[in-house]
C-alpha cells in the first residue's frame, strides 16, 4: 500500500533514507559521501521546505520513500529511497508512478551523475536527461544544493517538461 507519510514517522523516514543511502558509499564522489548521509536537522529542513512524503507499506512496515515538492512550474520528485534489503522489488516504481499522478506540472528529478542506477530507474519509467548545457541552470532555480553538488549531479525531465521546452523555445 501507498500512503501518504505521517508526522510521527519522521524516524522511519530517516531511518529508510540513510538506509537506502548506503548505495551511493564508494560511487558518489568522496567528498560528497557522510554518515549519516542525510542529518536530522536535513530532513526536518526538506519537510519544512515542503518535501512531502510518501511510503510503500508492506504489512505496517514501511520499505521505500519518495517526496514530492511543488516548485513554481515543475513539480520535483525528491530523495527516493527503498530499504537496501527491499531494492528491485517493484517498490520504487510503484512509488514514483503514484506520485506522478499527484500533480500535473512537468516533473523533474535530480540525481548523482554516478548513480548509474538510478538514472536507468527513472529512464525506464520515461524520463530523460535533459541537455547538459541546462542541468546547472535547473539546478541552481529549483534546488538549494551547495556548488559542488551541481557539479555533481543530473537532472531528469519527463515527456511533459520536453514539451513545454520546446514550445517556450519555438516562441523565442
Ligand atoms: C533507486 C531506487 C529508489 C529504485 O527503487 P527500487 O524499488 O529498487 O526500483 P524498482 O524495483 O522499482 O525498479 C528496479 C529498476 O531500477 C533500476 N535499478 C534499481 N536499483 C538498481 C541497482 N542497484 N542496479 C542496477 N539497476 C538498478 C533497474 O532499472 C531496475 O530494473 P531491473 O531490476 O529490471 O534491472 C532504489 O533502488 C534505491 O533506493 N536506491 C538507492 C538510493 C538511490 O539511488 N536513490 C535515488 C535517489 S534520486
Amino acid at each position: 500500500m501507498i500512503r501518504r507519510c505521517s508526522n510521527n514517522e519522521f524516524d522511519t523516514i530517516y531511518e529508510i533514507i540513510n538506509d537506502g543511502a548506503k548505495a551511493y558509499k564508494g560511487a558518489i564522489p568522496d567528498d560528497r559521501w557522510h554518515e549519516p548521509y542525510m542529518s536530522r536537522g536535513e530532513l526536518q529542513q526538506q519537510i519544512k521546505e515542503g518535501v512531502d512524503f510518501w511510503g510503500f507499506d508492506e504489512n505496517g512496515t514501511l520499505c521505500g520513500v519518495m517526496g514530492i515538492q511543488e516548485m513554481g512550474d515543475v513539480t520535483l520528485i525528491r530523495h527516493a529511497y527503498v530499504r537496501s534489503s527491499e531494492q528491485r522489488r517493484g517498490i520504487g516504481g510503484q512509488l514514483l508512478e503514484l506520485l506522478r499522478e499527484q500533480s500535473e506540472k512537468p516533473f523533474l528529478i535530480g540525481t548523482w551523475i554516478a548513480a548509474t542506477w538510478a538514472i536507468k530507474f527513472y529512464v525506464k519509467h520515461g524520463f530523460q536527461q535533459i541537455p547538459k548545457d541546462r542541468i546547472s541552470d535547473l539546478l541552481e532555480k529549483y534546488w538549494t544544493i551547495p556548488k559542488r553538488q551541481v557539479e555533481t549531479s543530473t537532472v531528469l525531465a519527463d515527456d511533459k517538461w520536453f514539451k513545454t521546452e520546446k514550445r517556450h523555445n519555438n516562441r523565442l
